[in-house]
């Protein structure tokens, strides 16, 4: 068995009552001000202050000390909202939003997603999983432990599968832990051009069931926007998946309000995402059915969108989660630390609140809590160090990572 003692170290963590955290405990943190971790085989099993834990383990042969030289010490990042397995940038399309193209009018011409379904459809499953893991290990370089990724640039029931295998192969392949999600319903593919109930038919009497018998999916995922599906297409889309056995998440209110986070409370989705949006109704019916916002900042930052109104659902006691929605249209960003400095600078987050929603309550939102979110006895030793005082550094340092250093199971991986 190989025990280790992180030493010397500020810890910060979110508590994990057992549900994720909204409301005032939305910024619910527990800090050592000169603390340490014991862990065995990866898992946590003592996080206190130093001298109480040395005393505890004095009689333990471990294996491994690391002085963490009175570093920030954090959970790893979960990012429970990622396109990451994609075959080409879209690097010129993003030209043309910087000279005033939106980024709808870019997919009603055929680009965006599209865009990205036809190198994802040219591409071998090797070539698709060298990009992917590329976007992966950036992302682990800057602390992201667990990751969930989407597929929906396939859009046919073989690249789709194609898409999952890559995303199933990442999980093994890489240190983090993976978590993947079916999003057959990402746009309507050209070759059903101006027919998307058949597109839709497809989805619910194709797609899901192989990936439902593959077993190759976790969560079922819909892009509800006008010009997109509508509420009711996305109504069939995730009740059939829902049927099958899929959890649901939804792309929700993220360029207009069609009510898609009311959806999300009407289907008890696990998730509703973006919600830049999103109507105040809405947001309180989330909040009654205990849905989990995800919001992703660098998009809004990306379309130059207002942020989604964090401090709104935070008093409506909806959990907040943060992921970075990394995709090669709408953000290109693998950095969680961008991602939580935004959620600081323009959302209006606390420093903590930030903290909980990127790591606790994001991994409530891919059900993946029971593992990692915290730095608590039980949990899976995924630990990052910052370059700072307190997770404060995240926001302070812009536009750089701060993370010195990234473990897993309680190895160094990055
Ligand atoms: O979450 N909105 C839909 N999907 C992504 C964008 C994907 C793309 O542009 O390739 C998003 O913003
Ligand atoms: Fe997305």
């Amino acid at each position: 068995m190989s025990k280790k003692l992180f030493v010397n170290a500020r810890i910060v963590t979110p508590i994990d009552k057992g549900k994720p955290s909204s409301g005032k405990d939305q910024g619910l943190v527990r800090s050592y001000e000169r603390g340490s971790v014991y862990c065995e085989d990866g898992i946590i099993k003592e996080v206190g202050d130093e001298e109480r834990i040395k005393e505890l383990v004095c009689d333990r042969d471990i294996d491994m000390v690391i002085n963490c030289e009175g570093m920030c010490l954090i959970p790893g990042f979960v990012d429970p909202h990622t396109h990451m397995c994609f075959a080409a940038r879209r690097e010129e399309e993003f030209s043309m939003r910087l000279r005033g193209a939106s980024y709808m009018e870019i997919h009603k011409r055929g680009g965006g997603i599209l865009s990205s379904v036809r190198s994802v459809r040219d591409s071998g499953e090797e070539e698709l999983f060298l990009t992917t893991l590329s976007n992966v290990e950036s992302a682990l370089s800057m602390g992201t432990t667990t990751v969930e990724i989407k597929s929906g640039y396939g859009l046919d029931t073989e690249n789709e599968l194609k898409m999952l295998r890559v995303i199933r192969r990442i999980g093994l392949e890489t240190p983090l832990d993976v978590v993947p999600t079916f999003m057959g319903a990402h746009a309507v593919p050209e070759e059903f051009r101006g027919e998307p109930d058949r597109f839709v038919d497809l989805v619910v009497e194709e797609m899901i069931p192989e990936v439902k018998k593959q077993g190759i999916a976790h969560f079922i995922d819909v892009f509800c926007e006008e010009g997109v599906f509508t509420l009711e297409q996305s109504r069939k889309i995730l009740e059939a998946g829902m049927r099958a056995g899929f959890k649901a998440k939804i792309h929700a209110d993220e360029v207009i309000d069609t009510g898609g986070a009311g959806l999300a409370a009407a289907l008890g989705a696990i998730s509703a995402e973006h919600l830049l949006a999103a109507n105040e109704n809405n947001i309180a019916s989330m909040s009654e059915s205990g849905v989990i916002a995800d919001l992703l900042p660098g998009t809004a930052y990306s379309l130059r969108k207002a942020y989604a109104r964090a401090g709104k659902m935070i008093e409506r006691g909806v959990p907040v989660g943060l992921a970075s929605d990394c995709n090669p249209g709408s953000c290109f960003t693998e950095s969680m630390p961008f991602v939580f400095g935004l959620a600081v600078m323009n959302m209006g987050m606390t420093p903590e609140e930030a903290l909980v929603a990127s790591t606790l309550n994001s991994a409530y939102a891919i059900e993946m809590a029971a593992r990692v979110g915290s730095v608590e006895p039980g949990k899976q030793a995924d630990l990052i160090l910052l370059d700072g005082d307190s997770p404060t550094i995240l926001a302070y340092h812009a536009g750089v990572s701060p993370v010195m250093a990234v473990y897993k199971l309680g190895e160094l991986v990055a």
